[in-house]
């Protein structure tokens, strides 16, 4: 019988939880700068457990910036990221002062995360399979059989089970997106950061990859922090929808407030131009 790769938590996991910080992501007067350019100026935004929140906001605003620096693709030039209240970019030093985190410890952290891009980043060396039982195996140690048997059944998840073998270059966009997320999910995240991750795609793809994702916001307890130009999809999905612009969140709220009765002026002219 296959095993459901993404459980819901057992009553043991939840009762655990209970006792977790609230905020699973934490930016705390968060700073990044490139040159004289400030990206991120002093950003403050929760992300808790469990929830799926939506960043939308122009391009250029930063938004890919705040994934890659939860990823510890990019570092901070001032504030603190915590996740499961640890910090991810700080360890505490003597003297309540800080240090910076070794990688050792980014690593522990990053653990907890996963990430789709808009541009897949499947390995090209690899088939399918391989695609997704990499990490597992060399990173989180699982057997191959166990690690293999998991991929199967993520691609079962993702409508893509008879592709196991395939190299990524004989997919589709849309097939290669979703087996990049069955990847992600593997190393079974805590949060599942997404990227605008149909806006590389053809049309007619987009909605296989959203429909995937529906059922993962659906059927799995996983916390999501998705950048989006799909408003329907965020619509659907999201518990909070947060206004990106000029480095700050200006704004968030529930879907229905935000897109049906948005407070800022920034936020209106932004939903009249992509609505
Ligand atoms: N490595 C880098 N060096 C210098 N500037 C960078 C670097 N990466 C990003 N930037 C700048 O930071 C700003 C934010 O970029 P980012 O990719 O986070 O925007 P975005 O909101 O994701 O945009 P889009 O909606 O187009 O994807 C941009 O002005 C970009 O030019
Ligand atoms: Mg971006």
């Amino acid at each position: 019988m296959a095993t459901d790769p993404l459980q819901k938590t057992s009553p043991e996991q939840s009762a655990a939880d209970a006792a977790a910080p609230a905020h699973l992501v934490e930016f705390d007067q968060v700073v990044k700068r490139y040159g004289d350019h400030v990206v991120l100026d002093h950003l403050d935004f929760t992300v808790d457990r469990g929830q799926h929140v939506t960043l939308i906001g122009p391009s250029g605003s930063g938004k890919t910036t705040i994934l890659r620096l939860l990823m510890t693709l990019e570092k901070v030039s001032g504030g603190v990221i915590t996740v499961d209240g640890r910090p991810l970019t700080h360890l505490p030093g003597p003297d309540g002062a800080r240090k910076p985190a070794t990688e050792r410890h980014q690593r522990e952290i990053r653990k907890k995360i996963g990430m789709v891009f808009q541009q897949f980043n499947l390995f090209p060396n690899m088939n399918v399979l391989q695609n997704i039982t990499e990490a597992p195996v060399n990173v989180l140690g699982l057997e191959r059989a166990e690690a293999e048997e998991r991929a199967r059944d993520l691609l079962d998840l993702v409508g893509l089970r008879e592709k196991a073998d395939a190299h990524p270059t004989r997919l589709s966009g849309g097939q290669q997106q979703r087996v990049a997320i069955a990847r992600a999910l593997a190393m079974r995240p805590e949060i599942l950061l997404l990227d605008e991750v149909t806006s590389a795609l053809d049309p007619e793809l987009v909605a296989g990859v959203l429909d995937v994702l529906r059922d993962i916001a659906r059927t799995t307890d996983i916390t999501l922090l998705c950048v989006t130009h799909e408003m329907n999809f965020a619509r659907d999905i999201s518990d909070r929808v947060m206004m990106f612009d000029s480095g700050r969140v200006i704004e968030s709220g529930s879907p229905e407030k935000l897109f049906g009765d948005p407070e800022h002026e920034r936020t209106r002219e932004f939903l009249g131009a992509v609505l």
